[in-house]
């Protein structure tokens, strides 16, 4: 049964699509079966899954995240071949969910993750539906047979999204940069993670670590923040990963050439990097199922 993973970070432009698009190409690579979901409507990860996959802005025939999360069709139903396994593609009208704010980005500061999911209730009353929060996980339940892993990119805020992937969830990966606003968004999503497993007690999510990207090892500032996320990650029982993903030109240029990063500059740091965290990754997850197997 595949193993479910969200690379989730409340904060935008942290490594969250080129994460997932590597770890899906290396582990491709290697033979598993990767089935990534994009949840985020600006569309990042279907533009590097290869030419003329991202779904046009506005179109509305071609199936995508949105139509499963509405009921209209199954997850199974609108899967593509892509460049790095299998694609489940987002539109840029998600929006129409991600629009379904539970509170703003600016809102969010003022709330405790109680009042939040206070207020998460008080909307399904107002008509969101009980079970808008576990529609992804329902789907993948039919899904994940047909997979080692499932990869799913989020977007960056506190949505119905972000919640479906993490309620859906086995594992989540956080990507971080090496700096004082991700610091920030690290605390943010433990507390939201902490606030949902109390309001949804048969979650299964389990942290599988931050992954530490952009890092360049000759600013001492960045040394120091990885020391601040070891001593965060053992608050919150996980790691930081050994592997940190180097700062590489190649990162900032992939997306244009509408393929993944491994393809784009196979042999580039960040691309070594990916790949040698793909293994870290394996044995993290291998170590985490056995730990869950005993109780
Ligand atoms: N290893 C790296 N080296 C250099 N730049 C990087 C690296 N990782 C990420 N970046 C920079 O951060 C940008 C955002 O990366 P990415 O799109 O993967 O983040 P994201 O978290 O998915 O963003 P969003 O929240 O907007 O979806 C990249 O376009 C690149 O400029
Ligand atoms: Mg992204």
């Amino acid at each position: 049964m595949g193993i479910i993973v969200s690379v989730t970070n409340q904060k935008g432009g942290v490594g969250k699509t080129v994460t997932v698009s590597s770890l899906a190409a290396a582990l491709t690579q290697k033979g598993y079966k990767v089935l990534s979901i994009d949840l985020d409507p600006q569309r990042n990860l279907d533009v590097v899954a290869g030419k003329g996959l991202a779904i046009p802005l506005g179109d509305k025939s071609t199936k995508s995240m949105l139509d499963v999360l509405k009921g209209n069709c199954s997850l199974e139903d609108m899967i593509v071949p892509c460049g790095f396994g299998d694609l489940a593609r987002a539109s840029n009208l998600l929006s129409q969910w991600t629009g379904r704010h539970l509170i703003t980005r600016s809102e969010y500061e003022n709330f405790t993750i109680e009042e939040v999911c206070q207020l998460m209730s008080e909307r399904y009353d107002q008509g969101w539906g009980t079970d808008d929060h576990k529609v992804l996980r329902s789907e993948l339940s039919s899904v994940r047979k047909n997979y080692d892993f499932v990869l799913m990119d989020t977007n960056p805020s506190l949505t119905l999204l972000t919640i479906n992937s993490l309620v859906a969830a086995d594992y989540v990966l956080i990507p971080a940069f090496a700096e004082a606003a991700s610091r920030d968004a690290i605390t943010e999503l433990w507390d939201t993670i902490k606030g949902l497993k109390a309001y949804n007690p048969d979650m299964r999510l389990k942290i599988a670590g931050i992954l530490v990207t952009k890092f360049n090892a000759r600013n001492r500032a960045a040394k120091k923040f990885v020391e601040v996320y070891e001593r965060m990650a053992k608050r919150m029982g996980t790691i930081v990963f050994k592997q940190k993903i180097r700062q590489g030109v190649a990162v900032t240029e992939y997306l244009l050439s509408q393929q993944d990063l491994l393809k784009y500059d196979a042999y580039g740091n960040a691309s070594l990097d990916y790949k040698s965290f793909a293994n870290e990754f394996l044995t993290r997850i291998n170590l985490m199922e056995e730990e869950r197997s005993h109780g």
